[in-house]
């Protein structure tokens, strides 16, 4: 077996293409001093993917041409010389889209596979509900009562948002595209209502679903979804700014957003969150999030793609398209 490995071999423009990255084949690599080789099983597929790999100011410096593309992925200690680390050990990191990586151990985690499946570690479990839990309770500073609002509901980082909203006592309201993935946001996560942004009329459906208003918005979309919601928000209303995804891959600068007014108007604050901002505090979530998922009140849903290395630029895309219906993972 060859590492195969993906690298990325220009800057792409709107949506990715084939091209834009090298596939190769490299020897399986051996771990030296302190080092540890992890056979990698699933790669997760991010939306922030797309903005790694543009060369502007950002929270993390780009991926370089000729890099291999950066990822967080889940697998199994092949070999180790790191004694934090044994052989078999289920770990996660940012191992990047390869069979096989080497580390050093710095800011991997040892998971448990008998309390929840690999995949799940770097999903509901891993960075996205990590993303969730700190983004809604640290920004978005949810009270019992509130309204919760928050776009790509369904999704891995939304689904778990609206999950613990549902916990804090909020009326959780989701926003997702067609009505399958509205029905799972209710009927399997509990959401309150789940809004169909695709059905149209996104506004009359918000103010139906949000009859008191919207106190703490979880923002995954921007651009329409954004701006729509915007000014139906309450009075010293909250803005987790999480993601933008309708805007990753945009050629051009996006318009809005159109009713930043209401800001002003309405005395919101709005706060973009990067999940590393809560590093020290990860095994918190993990311990927190591992005992909802345990007592059945956090319901976590993966689309897990095979095809391995390969299909990944295709795979990724899905992300944009509306294509993944739960954490998007690839196998490897
Ligand atoms: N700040 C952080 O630290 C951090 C960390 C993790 C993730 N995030 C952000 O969180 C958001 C969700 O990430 P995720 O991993 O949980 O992905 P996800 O929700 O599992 O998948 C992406 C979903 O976004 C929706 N979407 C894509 N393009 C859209 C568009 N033009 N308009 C409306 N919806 C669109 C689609 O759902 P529908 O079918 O419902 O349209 C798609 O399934 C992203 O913006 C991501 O960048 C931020």
């Amino acid at each position: 077996m060859s590492n195969r490995m993906v690298k990325l071999a220009r800057r792409p423009k709107g949506m990715v293409k084939r091209d834009d990255f090298t596939i190769e084949d490299g020897p399986v690599p051996e771990p030296g001093a302190g080092e540890m080789r992890v056979k990698i099983e699933y790669i997760s597929l991010d939306p922030a993917m797309r903005g790694w790999m543009n060369d502007t100011k950002s929270y993390s410096p780009p991926v370089g041409l000729g890099e291999v593309m950066r990822s967080f992925s889940a697998g199994t200690v092949e070999k180790s010389n790191n004694p934090a680390f044994k052989s078999g050990d289920a770990v996660q990191g940012m191992f990047g889209v390869r069979r096989y990586a080497i580390s050093k151990g710095e800011r991997v985690l040892k998971v448990d596979t008998r309390q929840a499946p690999l995949q799940r570690w770097i999903g509901g479990l891993g960075m996205p509900g990590w993303t969730a839990y700190f983004g809604l309770l640290e920004v978005g500073q949810p009270k019992a009562g509130e309204t919760v609002v928050v776009s790509a509901a369904s999704g891995a980082v939304g689904s778990v948002v609206g999950q613990i909203a549902k916990i804090k006592g909020c009326r959780a309201v989701g926003i997702a595209g067609g009505p399958d993935k509205c029905r799972y946001v209710t009927q399997e996560l509990g959401f309150d209502a789940c809004i169909d942004y695709k059905a149209g009329n996104l506004a009359a459906q918000l103010k139906e679903a949000c009859p008191k208003g919207i106190d703490v918005n979880f923002e995954n979309v921007g651009g329409e979804i954004l701006d729509t919601v915007l000014l139906q928000m309450n009075v010293f209303g909250r803005i987790a700014l999480c993601g933008l995804i309708s805007a990753y891959n945009a050629t051009e600068a996006p318009a809005g957003p159109k009713n930043i007014r209401a800001v002003l108007t309405q005395r919101l604050k709005m706060q973009g969150l990067i999940v590393t901002d809560w590093a020290s505090r990860v095994p918190e979530a993990i311990t927190q999030l591992g005992q909802w998922h345990k007592e059945g009140k956090l319901k976590i849903r993966e689309d897990v793609r095979e095809g391995g290395i390969d299909a990944f630029p295709d795979v990724l895309n899905l992300l944009y398209t509306s294509g993944n219906f739960g954490k998007l993972v690839l196998k490897v």
